[in-house]
C-alpha cells in the first residue's frame, strides 16, 4: 500500500511538473516571505537612515516618536499593498491567465526594488515606503495566483502536497531574510539597500523559467474553450498522452461552471452553493492570522530573554524557530495527502489553543516559580510546530480547492484579501494589547483558536483525494437535501 502510493506519487510528480512548481513557487513566494521578515534585522540601521535624512532635510532632529512612526508605516504598508494586490487577483488571473499574470507581476518587483535600493542614494525614506507598497502589491497577487496555478496543474492525489510548497517557500525565505539582514551580512549602514535589492534575483529566476511552462490546462479549457490546447498542456505536465480521465474530469467541472450564471460578488453572497465555501475560506484564512503566530514570534525574543538567554543567544533562538517552522512544514507536506487537510488543521489549531493556556500559566507564575521560564521556551517552540502542522499552509490552497473554475479566482481574491487584512490588524494591535493585557495577552488567541477549532470541526469538509467536481458537489447537496 505504502509502496504503491509512493509509486503513484513518483509517477505524478514528473520532471515537467516539478519544474513548473519550482518556476511558479520559488520566485513568487520568495517575495511574500522575504519581505515579511526583511525589516526585522536591519531595523536599527534603517531607523538611523530615517533620522539622518529627516535631520538633513528639515535642519532639525526628529523625535524618537517621529522615527518610530515613519518606520512603522514602512513596515505595515507592505500588508496594505498585499490587501490591494489580493483584491486585484481575480481580474488579473482571468484577463491574463495564471501564467501571464505571474510573469507580468514581476514588473512590480522591478519598480519596488528600484525605489528601495535607490532610496538611500536619493535620501528619501518616502521611496522606501512606496517601494514596500509595490512589493506588497506583488506579494498580494502572488498569494492568490500561485496556489491557484499549483492546484490547477497538479493531479488530484498531489494537490495538497504541491499546495503546501507555497508556504514552505515562505518559511524558508523568512529565514533567509533574517540572515541576510544581520549586521554580519548585509544589514550594515552602508549595505542595507542591497538587502532590498535581493528581491530582483527570484524575479529574474521566474522570468527565465516560467515562459517554458504551459498555462494551467483548466484555464485554457474553461476560460478560453480550447480543448486541444488544454490537452496538449496537460500532456506536458503528466508526461503521458493518457490524460483522458483527467480531461473528462475537467470537462465536468466546465459543465458545472455553466450551470452557474456569471459569478459576481453579489452571486457569491446570495447563492448558498457559493456562499458556504466562501465563508469557510474566509474563516480558515482568519484562523491562520488570528491564531497569534506573529504575536508569538514577536514575543519569543522577550520570552527567551526572560529565561536568561542574552540578546545574541535570543537572536539565534529566533533563527532556530524559523528552522523548526521550515522542518515542520515539510512534515506537513508529507502528511497532508495521508492525514488530510481537515485533520491537520484541527490538530494544529487544537494544539495551539492548548499551548496558549499553558504559556499564559507559565508567564503568570514565573515570578513564583523561576524555572517556568524555561518551560515557556518549549511552549513557544511547540506553538510554531503546531502552526506549521496545518494552519500555516492549508489555508492558502484550501480556498482554491473549494471552488470550481467559475468562482475560484474571485473567491481566492476575497479570501486572500481577508488574510492580509487580518495580518495588518494583528500587526497594529498586538503592541497596544500587550500594554493592556501583559502576560495574559495570549488568552485572546485562546478564544479565537477555540472558535476556529469548533468551526473547522463542524463545517470544513475533507478535500483529500477528491476531484474539484466532487468537492463542489458537497455544497450543492447540502442545499438540496
Ligand atoms: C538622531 O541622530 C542624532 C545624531 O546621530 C542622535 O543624537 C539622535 O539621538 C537620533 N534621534 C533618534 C530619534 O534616533
Amino acid at each position: 500500500m505504502c509502496a504503491n502510493s509512493y509509486a503513484s506519487f513518483r509517477r505524478g510528480l514528473t520532471g515537467h511538473l516539478s519544474f513548473a512548481i519550482a518556476a511558479a513557487a520559488l520566485g513568487s513566494a520568495f517575495q511574500h516571505g522575504y519581505n515579511t521578515g526583511v525589516v526585522n534585522a536591519p531595523r536599527d540601521v534603517i531607523m538611523k537612515f530615517i533620522n539622518a535624512t529627516y535631520t538633513e532635510r528639515f535642519n532639525e532632529e526628529p523625535g524618537e516618536q517621529t522615527v518610530t512612526i515613519i518606520f512603522s508605516i514602512m513596515v505595515s504598508i507592505f500588508c496594505i499593498g498585499g490587501m490591494v494586490g489580493a483584491l486585484g487577483t481575480a481580474y488579473v488571473a482571468e484577463t491574463f491567465g495564471r501564467k501571464g499574470s505571474l510573469l507580468l507581476n514581476n514588473i512590480l518587483v522591478f519598480i519596488a526594488a528600484g525605489l528601495m535600493v535607490f532610496s538611500k542614494m536619493a535620501k528619501s525614506y518616502e521611496m522606501l515606503i512606496i517601494g514596500r507598497f509595490f512589493i506588497g502589491l506583488n506579494s498580494g497577487l502572488n498569494a492568490g495566483l500561485v496556489p491557484m496555478y499549483l492546484i490547477e496543474v497538479s493531479p488530484t492525489y498531489l494537490r495538497g502536497a504541491v499546495g503546501t510548497i507555497y508556504q514552505l517557500v515562505i518559511t524558508i525565505t523568512i529565514l533567509i531574510s533574517q540572515i541576510v539582514g544581520l549586521p554580519q551580512v548585509l544589514g550594515t549602514e552602508e549595505h542595507w539597500p542591497y538587502v532590498f535589492g535581493m528581491t530582483l534575483i527570484p524575479a529574474i529566476f521566474m522570468l527565465a523559467t516560467m515562459p517554458l511552462c504551459p498555462e494551467s490546462p483548466r484555464y485554457i479549457l474553461i476560460f478560453q474553450g480550447k480543448e486541444l490546447a488544454a490537452q496538449k498542456a496537460l500532456t506536458w505536465f503528466r508526461g503521458t498522452i493518457e490524460v483522458h480521465d483527467e480531461m473528462d474530469e475537467m470537462r465536468s467541472e466546465y459543465e458545472a461552471t455553466k450551470l452557474v450564471p456569471k459569478v459576481t460578488l453579489h452571486e457569491m453572497w446570495t447563492n448558498p452553493v457559493l456562499r458556504t465555501p466562501l465563508i469557510i475560506s474566509v474563516v480558515v484564512m482568519l484562523s491562520q492570522q488570528l491564531s497569534g503566530i506573529n504575536a508569538a514570534i514577536f514575543f519569543s525574543t522577550k520570552i527567551f530573554e526572560s529565561a536568561g538567554l542574552n540578546k545574541e543567544t535570543a537572536l539565534y533562538a529566533t533563527l532556530g524557530m524559523g528552522s523548526i517552522n521550515i522542518l515542520m512544514t515539510i512534515v506537513s507536506l508529507v502528511l497532508v495527502e495521508k492525514a488530510g487537510r481537515r485533520t491537520l488543521h484541527l490538530v494544529g489549531l487544537g494544539g495551539m489553543g492548548i499551548i496558549t493556556v499553558l504559556l499564559t500559566l507559565c508567564m503568570a507564575l514565573k515570578t513564583l516559580v523561576p524555572w517556568l521560564s524555561y518551560l515557556s521556551i518549549i511552549w513557544v517552540i511547540g506553538f510554531v510546530v503546531m502552526f506549521a502542522t496545518g494552519p500555516g499552509s492549508i489555508p492558502w490552497f484550501l480556498v482554491t480547492e473549494l471552488f470550481g473554475q467559475g468562482a475560484r479566482a474571485i473567491a481566492t481574491s476575497i479570501a486572500v484579501a481577508v488574510n492580509w487584512s487580518a495580518n495588518f490588524v494583528v500587526g497594529l494591535s498586538f503592541l497596544p494589547l500587550t500594554t493592556v493585557m501583559g502576560d495574559y495577552t495570549f488568552l485572546i488567541f485562546t478564544v479565537f483558536l477555540a472558535i476556529f477549532w469548533i468551526f473547522t470541526y463542524k463545517r470544513v469538509p475533507e478535500t483529500k483525494n477528491k476531484t474539484i467536481e466532487e468537492i463542489t458537489s458537497i455544497f450543492r447537496q447540502q442545499i438540496y437535501q
